[in-house]
């Protein structure tokens, strides 16, 4: 286990019910900018909720976050809030939302354009935020990331700033969710697992644990959400483990990949699919092509959660990841390039622009622009 400090300040509010209290965890006297999506809120009865619990607090609405938040959209409530001098910020709805405030919080107190915080990568001079959580799957109620795209540059990029002060999770929000959000969010929260964990082998057992538990957890939810996503106990759990999965919990003392997770905003940038499928289409070729240098790891992850004990090494790293890419099938996503009309002029702009920024990503580096085109031709 390597050093490390861990320190996660926001408050979890969880289960049936609790928006209400939005009314006692935001002082009364902060003029309140809320932040929303295209209007799913609105349908569930998320958005009245909100309304009651803030009927006393002085308030200002923003809305029109788009999935994969644009700086564009941003740049239009950054200017609202200053205008309007708000001092809190609450997100209300899926990543995109939350993540677009997290920038939001920064630029209000930033002179220049905010694309600029973005090309930084960082700030934490920031408004304070809090959020209410629709969509199980980023982890962004409780970490300090975000991601944000350029529309006019095809560019999606990573922010850091504070994490949230409390985030408020009611399973019952879920019920609404169309099923291919449902897919992504298990997908998303699975691979964000297998981001953590599969690097080095022997690092920590504490950590490999908590992350199979986690992992066996979302194997075992996905068949039966498909069934019934209106199950509270079901999609309680869901919630949880999306949110435990990207809070820095398993990932204590531990080497991170991330690579699967810079192919895939390329391939959300340039191509518009969903967050969570690039990830389905990318990690079995991350597990393939860096089989050598995962392949402790992959043993591990095979035997604990697939069952996958017999064979040589090399014959159980092939139905490890054999049943990884037929558990994301299971989810009712693609899983190659080419079924979503994707195909080698992608990949070779994806090689360029890793070229361009001299990428090494990954738990060793590997993944160079070369490298993430041999992963993306393995799921063509
Ligand atoms: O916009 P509305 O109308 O609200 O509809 C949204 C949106 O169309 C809808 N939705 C959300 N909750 C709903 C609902 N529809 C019905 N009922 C509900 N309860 O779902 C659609 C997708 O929402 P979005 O917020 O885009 O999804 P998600 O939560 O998956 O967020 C994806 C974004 O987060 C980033 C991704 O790259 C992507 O930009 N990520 C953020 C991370 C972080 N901050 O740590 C880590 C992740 O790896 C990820 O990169
Ligand atoms: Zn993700």
């Amino acid at each position: 286990m390597h050093n490390f400090s861990f320190h996660n300040p926001t408050k979890l509010i969880m289960g049936k019910g609790t928006i209400a209290e939005l009314s006692k965890e935001i002082p009364i006297d902060k003029k309140v900018m809320i932040t929303f999506g295209g209007g799913s809120v609105k349908k569930n009865g998320v958005y009245d909720q909100v309304k009651t619990a803030l009927a006393r607090h002085n308030t200002v609405e923003f809305w029109g976050i788009e999935p994969n938040p644009a700086i564009e959209t941003l740049r239009k409530a950054i200017e609202l809030g200053k205008k309007e001098k708000v001092d809190f910020l609450l997100a209300v709805g899926g990543g995109s939302v939350i993540d677009g405030t997290k920038l939001i919080s920064a630029g209000l107190l930033y002179e220049g354009d905010p694309w600029e915080l973005v090309e930084i990568g960082s700030s934490t001079n920031t408004v304070p935020l809090a959020t209410v959580l629709t969509l199980p799957a980023t982890g962004s109620e409780m970490n300090n990331g975000a991601v944000i795209s350029r529309r006019e540059t095809k560019e999606k990029y990573g922010f850091y700033s504070k994490h949230p002060v409390f985030s408020i999770l009611d399973p019952e929000v879920t019920f609404s969710l169309p099923p291919h959000q449902i897919a992504c969010g298990l997908a998303d929260t699975f691979v964000h697992i297998l981001e953590q964990y599969l690097a080095k082998a022997g690092e920590s057992r504490v950590m490999d644990r908590w992350a199979e538990g986690l992992l066996r957890t979302v194997v075992e939810i996905a068949p039966l959400i498909k069934e019934n996503q209106q199950d509270y106990q079901l999609m309680a759990d869901f919630m949880m483990t999306a949110t435990m999965a990207l809070n820095g919990f398993i990932s204590m003392g531990v080497t991170e990949d991330w690579s699967t997770h810079m192919i895939g905003h390329e391939l959300t940038a340039l191509c518009g699919l969903t967050h969570g499928h690039t990830l389905a289409i990318v990690m079995p070729g991350t597990m393939h092509v860096l089989r050598k240098q995962k392949e402790a790891k992959i043993l591990q992850f095979g035997e604990r959660i697939f069952g996958v004990v017999t064979g040589t090494h090399d014959m159980r790293i092939d139905e490890t990841i054999r049943k990884t890419e037929a558990f994301f099938r299971s989810l009712g996503l693609t899983t190659r390039l080419s079924e979503e009309n994707i195909g080698t002029d992608i990949i070779d702009e994806i090689e360029h622009r890793f070229n361009e920024r001299d990428a090494h990503y990954g738990e060793d580096g590997l993944v160079t622009g070369a490298v993430a085109k041999e992963i993306l031709l393995q799921v063509l």
